[in-house]
């Protein structure tokens, strides 16, 4: 049995709680069931009926305990496109932070190691990955990742994808070469245009090819009585990828 959260819901309310946990709302004690399945109902002890629900990547990104920024959703999507990275993979990545790339890959059943210097951090991503279900797929190792690379010995594994979102990460992407499967893929994000071109740069000197950065930009439409139009709130810029590949 997986100890990964469940999303409670119950018309626009929904909380996230763990297999056995007792809690209590204004709408009554709900109790936890140990093993709940997508879709079952719960009802408080004043008989409001919550339906269970499994976590999905945006209710990580809407409920998990945050510490680093974690990146959008978006983002994450352009990152997946771009690199394909799927079931079985090995993805290297820094930070962990939030851990919600790491949750999102792992889910996807790629097999992710991912460095958080931060131990506090650190400790908060272990059971944010607990919490999403993906400890078997998510190791978040505590260290400076900058410094572990120059010991990491990955000859006989290497990496399909690396994955970058420290503000150190061009220093790291001179190692990239030595990680990466040929072809692998290599992406940086970064949400200054000082730390994009750097990445660029030493993508080019280490060899890496078909470099390419993008910055997504999205933007939600409202349909209201009035008219339709593209909505005037919400999200602008979150930040570049940089995205290159093992010759
Ligand atoms: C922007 S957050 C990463 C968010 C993450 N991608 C997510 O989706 O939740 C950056 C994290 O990297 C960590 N960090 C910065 N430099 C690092 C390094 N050299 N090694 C390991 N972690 C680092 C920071 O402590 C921070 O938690």
């Amino acid at each position: 049995m997986s100890d990964a959260a469940y999303l409670l819901v119950h018309e626009d309310r929904e909380y996230l709680l763990r297999p056995g946990e007792e809690f209590g709302t204004d709408l009554g004690v709900i109790e936890v069931p140990e093993d709940a399945a997508h879709g079952d109902t719960v009802e408080t002890h004043l008989g409001t009926v919550f339906e269970v629900r499994r976590l999905r990547g945006p209710d990580l990104f809407d409920h998990l305990e945050r510490t680093g920024a974690p990146m959008m959703p978006r983002d994450i999507g352009l990152v997946i496109g771009h690199t394909g990275i799927g079931g079985g993979d090995r993805v290297l990545d820094a930070g962990t932070g939030t851990g919600i790339l790491s949750a999102y890959l792992g889910r996807l059943g790629a097999s992710v190691t991912t460095y958080e210097r931060d131990a506090e951090f650190a400790e908060v991503a272990r059971e944010n990955m607990a919490i999403a279900g993906v400890t078997d797929h998510v190791d978040v190792r505590t260290g400076d990742f900058a410094e572990e690379v120059e010991s990491l010995v990955v000859e006989a594994d290497p990496f399909d994808v690396l994955t970058l979102d420290t503000g150190d990460a061009p220093a790291v992407v001179a190692h990239a070469p030595d990680l990466l499967v040929p072809g692998g893929y290599v992406a940086v994000y970064s949400p200054f245009i000082e730390g994009t071109r750097a990445a660029v740069e030493a993508a080019r000197e280490a060899g890496l090819v078909e470099v390419e950065t993008f910055e997504t930009i999205q933007r939600e439409m409202d349909f209201s009585s009035r008219g339709s139009r593209p909505s005037t709130a919400g999200v602008g810029h979150t930040g570049y990828l940089v995205f290159a590949r093992a010759p």
